[in-house]
């Protein structure tokens, strides 16, 4: 039965993604969280007893490395089927091309590239991963090179300069991870505009929307979707 990792579990969309898979009990899943001290009431009423909470800051490769053994040593024998790098900030979006703080784009970078790239990493080197595994790094209409260029004025500078820069990470771990896992997929997804804190007020999709075609999008991947860059419809978004 399915094994799935799920991080930044504790709202938003990573918590309705556990809330979606947990009503399979069959599946297994692994929801993370940010610190020991992260409040976990709401996603613990909506997981299974299949559900499994850790800690994983992913701004951080220590705590990446010490989620990854935790992982090793509490599930050993199983592998990971499905990974969802879901958590992300978008902490200034006030900050355009022309205002950007180093210390911000640096911060953005950390969590919403390093972070997947250092998960998906120790856990290949772990071998915890799946030879099918699938790979979903939650990227965002802004990392759409194409998308960005059809909105006037531009949004979220940082942002969209950290998920345009996941979308390349996937494309890259599309080609690396495959060398290593015969049948593993990796995508890049966007969510759509969904209401979340990070979404807002203005946000448009509710989370059970978006997640509900986000997993049916991600078990409906086949060979030819590996690397390439789909709405949470199913669509393929242009880079
Ligand atoms: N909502 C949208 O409209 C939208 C649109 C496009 C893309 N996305 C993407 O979808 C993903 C989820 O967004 P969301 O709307 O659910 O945002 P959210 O409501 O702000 O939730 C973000 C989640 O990521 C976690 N997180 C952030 N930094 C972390 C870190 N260093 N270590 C561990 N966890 C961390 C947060 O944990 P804490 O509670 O500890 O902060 C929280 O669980 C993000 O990657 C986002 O960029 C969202």
């Amino acid at each position: 039965m399915p094994t799935y990792i799920v991080t930044g579990a504790n709202r938003g969309l990573g918590l309705e993604f556990v809330r979606q898979i947990a009503k399979d009990t069959s599946n297994t899943i692994i929801a993370t969280a940010r610190s020991s001290s992260t409040d976990l009431a709401d996603v613990k009423k909506v997981a299974s007893k299949t559900t499994h909470f850790l800690t994983c800051d992913t701004g951080s490769l220590d705590s990446i490395k010490s989620f990854v053994s935790e992982v090793k040593s509490q599930f050993s024998g199983s592998k990971i089927d499905y990974l969802i790098n879901n958590a992300g900030i978008n902490t200034v979006p006030e900050q355009t091309a022309l205002s950007i703080y180093p210390s911000d784009l640096d911060e953005q970078i950390r969590v919403n590239v390093i972070g997947p790239a250092k998960t998906t990493q120790f856990l290949l080197e772990a071998n915890l991963l799946s030879d099918s595994v699938r790979i979903v790094n939650m990227s965002s209409g802004l990392g759409s090179m194409a998308v960005s260029l059809s909105i006037t004025p531009r949004k979220c500078a940082t942002y969209s300069i950290s998920k345009a820069a996941l979308c390349a990470l996937s494309v890259q771990q599309s080609g690396e991870v495959r060398e290593k896992l015969k049948g593993a997929i990796v995508v890049a997804m966007d969510p759509g505009w969904v209401k979340t804190r990070m979404g807002g007020e203005g946000a448009v999709l509710e989370p059970e929307e978006s997640i509900g075609g986000m997993l049916k999008c991600v078990h409906g991947v086949e060979e030819g979707s590996n690397g390439k860059f789909f709405t949470y419809t199913g669509e393929e978004v242009p880079w």
